[in-house]
């Protein structure tokens, strides 16, 4: 009996040990947490002051001499920098703003596109015949992801952007509405509610049956950037706008055109690329900003099996 009793109450001392331990380790761990995110705040505070202090320096720099110009650009590694900027991004930027009364559609996960590389490129081609039915979710979601998804753990996409700019937009035009894909979030925007496919389509028969219409929208506002000015400054050459900064912006949308090209071709539904809008009408649909410019249009469904297989 004794023996059991001595027993009983070393467990309890155990026990008793043990959760005095846990206590102290989950409080350890929350202070460790706390310091972790305070220095992480102090990180994020130094890289924005950085940025102010590199361009205010460098105007000053600029107007003293090309020598002192070129001792400065030593002190910054380019790739330190741009890693420093990515970590910013990575800790600080906020999902999509979104509105109290906006309302969010999650997208699921995107169907995976199991073709070879080598065989969607024998298989890209722009398809015309659509048969009309409404294609499933999770390749809207492909389609998407492809065009403007998000591949790393620094925000950036699965297709390339001047400067990173990341100014191109991707909206879902379909039979119950019009979306704005936000990529941090893999989900859809509620824009408008009716279907109005017609002002996106063109007049050619079969065309009008594209289940989806997917708008890209580049935007000259977020051209604007740092990395622009940066730029400006080094090499004399101004992207923020004119001739440059559109080309640039034309060639930031044609890799998203092909990217759903191929995704499209993957899935084997059918695809073409469109410059061709009602602009106003659509832009007025949208709730465009005037910075914000229509630049293709891919329209995309279901190939009909038959001459018989379209549905109007
Ligand atoms: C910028 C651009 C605009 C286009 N505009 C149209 C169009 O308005 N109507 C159309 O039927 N196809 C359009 N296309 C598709 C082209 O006609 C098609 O890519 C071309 O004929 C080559 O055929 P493929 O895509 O099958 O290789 C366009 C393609 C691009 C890249």
């Amino acid at each position: 009996m004794a023996v059991k009793t001595k027993l009983k109450n070393s467990l309890e001392n155990l026990k008793g040990e043990l959760k005095e331990k846990q206590e102290k380790w989950t409080k350890e761990w929350e202070e460790a947490k706390r310091e972790l995110k305070a220095r992480q705040k102090l990180f994020s505070r130094e890289v924005k002051a950085k940025q102010d202090e590199f361009m205010i320096e460098w105007d000053e720099v600029e107007t003293r001499s090309r020598e002192k110009l070129d001792q400065w650009l030593d002190r910054f590694d380019i790739d330190e920098l741009q890693a420093m900027l990515d970590r910013y991004k990575e800790e600080n930027e906020p999902l999509e703003p979104i509105g109290e009364n906006d309302v969010l559609r999650m997208l699921p996960e995107p169907r995976k596109l199991d073709m070879t590389l080598t065989e969607a490129l024998k298989k890209r081609r722009s398809l015309r015949d659509f048969s009309g039915e409404p294609i499933a979710e999770d390749m809207v979601a492909a389609l998407l992801w492809a065009a403007n998804g998000i591949n790393r753990k620094n925000f950036k996409r699965t297709t390339p952007s001047a400067l990173n700019w990341q100014d191109v937009s991707v909206y879902v035009v379909q039979g119950n509405g019009i979306w704005k894909y936000l990529p941090k979030r893999h989900a859809l925007l509620f824009i408008e509610g009716k279907d109005q496919r017609e002002h996106f389509g063109e007049i050619k028969t079969w065309m009008k049956l594209a289940s989806q219409h997917l708008v890209f929208v580049s935007d000259a506002r977020k051209t604007k950037t740092f990395s622009t000015k940066l730029v400006q400054k080094t090499f004399k050459v101004d992207f923020s706008e004119g001739e440059l900064n559109e080309r640039a912006r034309a060639i930031n949308v044609g890799t998203k055109v092909q990217a759903v090209y191929l995704a499209a071709a993957a899935m084997g539904l059918g695809c073409t690329c469109r410059i061709l809008a009602d602009d106003a009408k659509a832009r007025q649909l949208m709730k465009l900003a005037p910075e914000e410019k229509i630049m293709a249009i891919c329209s995309v469904g279901e190939k009909p099996a038959s001459i018989f297989d379209h549905v109007i």
